[in-house]
């Protein structure tokens, strides 16, 4: 089969992680105007036009391999970047069967899943994995389910269960995450865990999104974008490791900017599953240095006007308030102020 995986890169010390051209283009650029501000922006999670990262319900791209690799790295680490609550199991076996089932069937090339009654066999020749299996009989893998599956998908993964009207964060494999931490949100309740975020409480975004997912239909999984900024393509900016990363921040210049800025895009979905009623919500992590994004001048203008006008409250609790300033100088040169038009 064809390997197009960028097998050797790296997400951490000498980060040689780039995207192809062809990355580059079907890259999610997720600002529909020329301001931003928090709003409940979902829409039903169909699939897309062929070749972008909507196509399939999960989409496994160029950098498969490494970002496997990487989680693999960070989990020898530090352990806790995976938990699950004892009554997530069940929940556990719905997301291997969802992720098995979508990746054979969109990718065949790569994945193949076949089925004799309770007996599974598994093929990932992208990893070189072959595993025969009892579904739901957690003794007969190497680890639990959940973590089992989401050590071979790319993108942080969490399961909410629902009970008592709100959604409870009870599992979660977390190692490509923007500076949050599992270990510290296990067990809350979706406007605890939420919180620290400015602005959008009051704003009453996440009463509305709560009663929406509360209502989330098996079968009608829905998508968000979220966003912020990375300096140099670190897939694990936790707080766990802050004292490792934050400090890059401080180095940043007029000359390195455009190679080590990186836009961070979160493709989050998010997916009733049918045996535990639980709720999965993978979180899809796409980086694009600003020298490859202003490649693309209808991104490099909106960018420069939406990182301009950003309220403080937003730039500081994403963390770039330090270095706004440079980036707008280095993007303002790629905008001729020409009026930009709704959509990407
Ligand atoms: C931020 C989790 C769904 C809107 C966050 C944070 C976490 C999180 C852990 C970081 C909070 C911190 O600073 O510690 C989740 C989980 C969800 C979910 C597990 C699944 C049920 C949603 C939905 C919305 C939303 C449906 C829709 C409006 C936001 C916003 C932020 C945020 C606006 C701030 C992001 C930023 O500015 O970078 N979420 N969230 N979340 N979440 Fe959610």
């Amino acid at each position: 089969f064809k390997d197009d995986f960028f097998r050797d890169e790296t997400f951490f010390q000498d980060f040689t992680y780039k995207n192809s051209p062809a990355a580059v283009k079907r890259f999610p650029f997720p600002f529909p105007e020329d301001d931003y501000m928090y709003s409940v922006n979902m829409e039903p999670h169909t699939s897309g036009r062929p070749g972008s990262v909507f196509e399939h319900m999960f989409d496994v791209d160029e950098h498969y391999v490494a970002e496997m690799r990487d989680r693999a790295r960070v989990l020898a680490d530090d352990p806790l970047r995976c938990q699950s609550l004892p009554h997530m199991t069940l929940a556990g076996w719905d997301l291997l069967e969802l992720i098995m089932e979508s990746f054979a069937r969109d990718y065949p090339q790569w994945f193949s899943l076949s089925k004799e009654g309770d007996r599974w066999h598994w093929i990932n020749r992208p990893l070189g994995i072959d595993q025969s299996f009892t579904f739901m009989d957690e003794s007969t893998l190497p680890c639990g389910p959940f973590e089992y599956i989401t050590r071979q998908a790319q993108g942080d993964f969490t399961l909410q269960d629902q009970r008592e009207d709100n959604l409870w964060i009870e599992a979660g494999m977390v190692t490509s995450q923007a500076d949050w931490s599992l270990d510290f949100d296990i067990g809350m309740s979706f406007h605890e865990w939420h919180a620290p975020v400015p602005l959008a409480g009051k704003m009453g975004i996440f009463d509305r999104a709560l009663k929406f997912l509360l209502a989330l239909q098996h079968g009608a999984p829905v998508r968000r974008f979220n966003w912020t900024m990375t300096v140099d393509p670190l897939l694990d900016t936790s707080p766990e490791n802050y004292h490792k990363w934050g400090p890059s921040k401080t180095t940043m210049t007029p000359e390195t900017i455009g190679k080590r800025q990186h836009l961070r895009v979160e493709l989050q979905t998010l997916i009733r599953l049918p045996r535990s009623n639980a709720i999965v919500f993978p979180i899809r992590c796409y980086l694009i240095s600003f020298e490859d994004l202003v490649r693309q001048p209808k991104w490099a203008r909106r960018l420069h006007r939406v990182i301009k006008t950003l309220p403080d409250e937003l730039a500081t609790y994403k963390g770039f308030i330090r270095n706004r300033e440079l980036m707008i100088d280095y993007l303002s040169k790629f905008d001729d102020g020409a009026p930009t038009s709704p959509g990407w």
